[in-house]
C-alpha cells in the first residue's frame, strides 16, 4: 500500500530541531563550493545573492564573506530552519516562506539552491518563477541535486524518508530549465565515486 508522504518542509523542520541540519553543511560543502565557484568567480561588481531552501543558512553566511557581496538572503519553508538561521546570524536576512508562493521585493544577481528542487511535484513552476520574478536582467541560477534517475544509489530515498521526490533524468532537468527560458545551460556531476554519480549541478543564465 502507498503510504501518505510527509512534506519535505515538515521532514527537515524536525532535522533542525534535532541538530541534523548541521550534517548537511558537512555533506554538501564540496558540491556547494563547486557551485558557488561557477557564479562567484565571474563576479566583477557588487552582487546580491539568495539561497533557495537555505536550511540553517550556512551558505548565506559563507557568501556574505565575499568582498563583492552587497546582500545575501536565504529562504526556507521550515520555520525551525529559519529560526536557527536567525539565531546564528541575528542581523541576517532570512525569509520563512514557500518557494513557489514567495514574491521577492527586489531581484537577485545569483540564485543558488542545494538539494531542494526535486521536492517539487512540478519543478517547472519554480524554475519559471525564479526566471521571471527572482533574477535580475543578467541573473544566474546554479542548483545541485543528489537525487536523480541516473544516480541509482539515491533512488530508494523517497521510500526510506517517506518524502515525495521527483525522480527525473538529467535530460529532463535540462529540458525543464530550457523551457523556463534560461540560456547557456551547463551541467556537471560533482564528486563522482564508486556507486555514486555525484551531485548533478546545473548552471543557467536568464
Ligand atoms: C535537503 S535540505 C537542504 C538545505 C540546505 N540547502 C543545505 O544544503 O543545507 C532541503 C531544504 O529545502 C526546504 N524546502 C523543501 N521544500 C520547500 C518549499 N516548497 N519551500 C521552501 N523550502 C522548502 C526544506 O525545508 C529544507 O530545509
Amino acid at each position: 500500500m502507498n503510504k501518505e508522504k510527509e512534506s519535505a518542509v515538515n521532514f527537515f523542520g524536525k532535522w533542525a530541531e534535532t541538530g541534523k541540519d548541521e550534517g548537511m553543511e558537512e555533506h554538501h560543502s564540496d558540491s556547494v563550493k563547486f557551485m558557488l565557484d561557477q557564479i562567484l568567480n565571474q563576479a566583477s561588481a557588487k552582487f546580491n545573492f539568495i539561497d533557495a531552501g537555505c536550511g540553517n543558512g550556512w551558505v548565506v553566511r559563507k557568501v556574505k564573506l565575499h568582498p563583492l557581496c552587497e546582500h545575501a538572503s536565504g529562504i526556507d519553508g521550515a520555520s525551525q530552519m529559519i529560526n536557527k538561521a536567525k539565531s546564528l546570524d541575528p542581523a541576517g536576512s532570512y525569509f520563512h516562506n514557500d518557494l513557489i508562493s514567495w514574491d521577492p521585493d527586489s531581484k537577485y544577481d545569483f540564485v543558488h539552491s542545494m538539494e531542494v528542487f526535486y521536492y517539487f511535484k512540478d519543478p517547472s513552476v519554480l524554475l519559471k518563477k525564479i526566471h521571471k520574478d527572482w533574477l535580475s536582467e543578467k541573473g544566474k541560477l546554479v542548483f545541485g541535486i543528489d537525487h536523480y534517475l541516473e544516480n541509482k544509489s539515491s533512488l530508494d530515498w523517497p521510500e526510506k524518508c517517506g518524502v515525495f521526490m521527483n525522480t527525473l533524468p538529467i535530460s529532463k532537468w535540462h529540458d525543464l530549465i530550457s523551457e523556463a527560458g534560461f540560456k547557456n545551460i551547463r551541467n556537471w556531476q560533482v564528486g563522482k565515486k564508486k556507486d555514486w554519480l555525484g551531485t548533478l549541478v546545473f548552471y543557467a543564465e536568464k
